[in-house]
């Protein structure tokens, strides 16, 4: 605590992804987060707080912010509100006039937000566009020694990032980007037609500034990625295997036996995304160059698990 009040980078863990968190505040302890993820200026990172009141310090929240905030926090819900003049240094929204905050449900992260009494930004604790980290060795491997400190709280919850609204006054209610809290369950507090779901929006890769959240790749281990139906796998082994590629498998509840590394993981959607990133950096670390992921059964409730999927298997830039 006296590293991250102090200007520090500590990375902790929160219920979704472990953070690399600084003070919000300090424009230079923010701009050392973006230097060790190698993240552009241009991307605002989220500012975790300990409470509703501290939000409302933060940023002004208006009726459909507050009431998504009691329900919600702590909570994977992360809401965007314009901000107050000086309350968060300008690095850490990369100088937008919104800041995107929420209160982890995590205890570990909960306790130190408490104690702190200071707003926390922190995008999750992985080099830029590479796949987030669900536990503290997963930090330490793609971090390393660009953070001060490590807080080890176990394997996150829910293993996916938070859900992101846009919750502006006089505006609708904006979906940025899916995750640990369904789409459903957001509807249920506001009109159903309320609520605009743009987190499928996708940015030109060569956009110069990408907008927050609309990279193409994203979420990507090392190698290539494919996502294949249940009856493509075989096909999709075989091109690696002629292109001598060391394969890894990601599989929905049987195991194919087609690979060497093959990683199976639950047929509901909470339980996939819990290990999806931890069978990701498995795979990497097993010097895994072709990564094939079955394709997830369709349907709302996975719709957050596609979207990271569909990031992933954006082929690199070359
Ligand atoms: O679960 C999470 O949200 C994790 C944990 C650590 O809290 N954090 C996380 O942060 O995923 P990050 O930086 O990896 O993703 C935050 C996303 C980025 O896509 C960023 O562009 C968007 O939130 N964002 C941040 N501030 C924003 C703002 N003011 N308006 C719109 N989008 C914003
Ligand atoms: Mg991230």
């Amino acid at each position: 605590m006296a590293l991250l009040r102090e200007g520090k980078l500590v990375a902790f863990p929160t219920e979704t992804v472990y953070g690399l968190g600084a003070r919000a505040d300090d424009d230079e302890a923010v701009r050392r987060i973006y230097a060790a993820k190698g993240r552009p200026a241009t991307n605002p990172s989220i500012v975790h707080v300990a409470s509703l009141s501290a939000a409302c310090r933060l940023a002004h929240l208006g009726v459909q912010a507050r009431s998504l905030a009691s329900a919600f926090w702590p909570g994977p819900l992360t809401i965007v509100a314009r901000r107050r003049a000086g309350a968060v240094a300008d690095a850490t929204t990369s100088g937008g006039d919104t800041v995107a905050m929420r209160v982890p449900a995590h205890p570990v992260a909960l306790a130190l937000l408490t104690q702190l009494d200071l707003p926390v930004a922190a995008p999750s604790a992985n080099r830029s566009m590479h796949v987030s980290p669900t536990t503290a060795a997963h930090v330490a491997r793609s971090l390393g020694d660009r953070v001060d400190a490590i807080v080890d709280g176990g394997p996150a919850l829910h293993g996916i990032e938070s859900t992101i609204v846009r919750a502006v006054d006089g505006e609708p209610l904006t979906v940025l980007r899916l995750g640990a809290v369904p789409l459903a369950a957001i509807a249920t507090f506001v009109s159903p037609h309320a609520v605009t779901d743009a987190s499928a929006r996708v940015d030109a890769m060569d956009a110069a500034a990408p907008a927050p959240g609309g990279q193409a790749r994203h979420y990507a281990p090392a190698g290539r990625l494919v996502v294949v139906s249940r009856a493509d796998l075989a096909g999709a082994v075989a091109d690696a295997r002629r292109a001598g590629e060391r394969i890894g498998m990601v599989a929905v509840v049987d195991r194919p036996h087609l690979a060497e590394s093959e990683i199976t993981l639950a047929a509901d959607a909470a339980s996939y995304a819990a290990g999806l990133y931890a069978a990701l950096h498995e795979l990497e670390s097993r010097g895994c160059d072709a990564i094939v992921v079955e394709r997830v059964p369709d349907g709302d409730t996975w719709s957050a698990v596609r979207d990271r999927l569909r990031r992933a298997s954006v082929p690199q830039r070359r």
